[in-house]
């Protein structure tokens, strides 16, 4: 028998045809020339002067607002180093990025998670949860969230820029696949209704590609200050070749041109994705994402993540454990698909494969749905 191709559902990582390589190469070399010394010494902790113009003018933002760093997870890293004390809370979505929870964990804090629904958290339940837990911070994902692909109403995030302002808390705004709207209207960002209590986070790994490591958060100038001190004693500076490379092909006005490609590259991909769950799982309580890079799936009542994930092994299809993304319990249920990085026509196999793995423990008796 034929072996079947493999069909990766696990990973949030951009299509490798996607990235603009002759394009950066271009770039390296005019950076070289240009700006040669500053990218191959040692430079400015919150990173290359330039490049945090660039962003500000960009974000429409004072550059002593912006911080660069080598990936918004790192960046991320360094306010928890700041922030956190063992024990404090943090307030998250539920389900969240699992990078995030891991890295909550590390630095001793108890991630709470606010039931995510279809258009952001429940805000009822976010208010009463910030009203008694008092967070060190609350951490939300607004914009085609990861992993569930939900993005935030207006009105509720007007209601959380609210109750920040009311409460003194601090929202950090992780948002690196905002610019990948394929279909429907910008919300405002948290950072545009509550500018002095917003970390707002993004990257162009999801842009560019991961490989330049640029990430940045704009914040207000003081705790700019003390993230790039965090910055300073963990690395001295971040990448400046990577991140001038990058720089330079921002500047040549490369940016607007690649979103439209990827934009024009991964809506069929979410089409494929939403079309053939309607072929093969016409039951499946699924997202409907308008952009970014997933979608998820609530399997049927009785058929466990775990358990699909046996099944769906077996036909060489993979998919991640949809537990790592309650920073709670729960889970057991949620299934995370990364659509990006696999063609139309992949997406259209992979999940045939999983309606036919689902079918079979449907098929099984009860007591063997749960594999631990
Ligand atoms: C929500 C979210 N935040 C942060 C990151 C990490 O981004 P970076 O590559 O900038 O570290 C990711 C990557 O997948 C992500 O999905």
């Amino acid at each position: 028998m034929q072996r079947m191709k493999p069909i990766l559902f696990t990973r949030g990582v951009p299509a490798t045809e996607s990235f603009p390589a002759k394009e950066m190469a271009e770039a390296a070399s005019a950076a070289l020339e240009q700006h040669g010394p500053a990218l191959l010494q040692y430079g400015p902790s919150p990173g290359l002067a330039f490049l945090r113009d660039w962003i500000a003018e960009w974000k429409g933002v004072e550059p002593a607002r912006v911080l660069t760093g080598n990936g918004s997870l790192q960046l991320l890293e360094f306010l928890c180093l700041v922030l956190l004390r063992p024990g404090d809370v943090v307030v998250t979505e539920s389900p969240t990025y699992d990078r995030t929870l891991t890295l909550l964990r590390r630095h001793g804090a108890t991630p709470v998670g606010v039931p995510l629904e279809a258009d952001g958290p429940n805000v009822e339940a976010f208010e009463k949860i910030v009203r008694a837990r008092a967070p060190r911070f609350v951490y939300l994902i607004p914009d085609f969230q990861n992993p569930s692909g939900a993005t935030c109403s207006g009105a509720k995030r007007r209601r959380i820029a609210a109750l920040a302002e009311e409460l003194g808390l601090l929202l950090v705004e992780d948002a690196p696949y905002r610019p990948l709207r394929y279909r429907g209207q910008e919300e405002p960002t948290l950072f545009d209704l509550a500018p002095g209590r917003t970390l707002h986070m993004s990257s162009f790994s999801k842009l560019i590609g991961p490989g330049p490591r640029l990430g940045f958060m704009l914040g207000t100038a003081d705790l700019i200050v003390r993230l790039a001190r965090a910055a300073e004693d963990t690395y001295i500076s971040p990448s400046n070749l990577a991140h001038g490379i990058a720089y330079e092909w921002c500047r040549r006005g490369h940016l607007p041109g690649q979103i439209e490609r990827l934009k024009a590259l991964y809506a069929p991909r979410l089409d494929a994705c939403l079309s053939a769950l309607a072929r093969y799982m016409p039951e499946a309580e699924t997202t409907r994402p308008d952009g970014g890079f997933f979608l998820s799936v609530t399997l049927p009542e009785g058929v466990d993540n775990a358990a699909v994930r046996s099944a769906a092994e077996g036909r060489q299809l993979q998919l991640a454990d949809g537990r790592a993304f309650f920073p709670e319990a729960g889970g057991e249920r949620f299934l995370r698909l990364p659509y990006c990085a696999l063609t139309p026509e992949e997406i259209d196999e992979g999940i045939r494969r999983l309606a036919d793995s689902v079918r079979d423990l449907q098929k099984t008796p009860a007591a063997q749905l749960v594999s631990h």
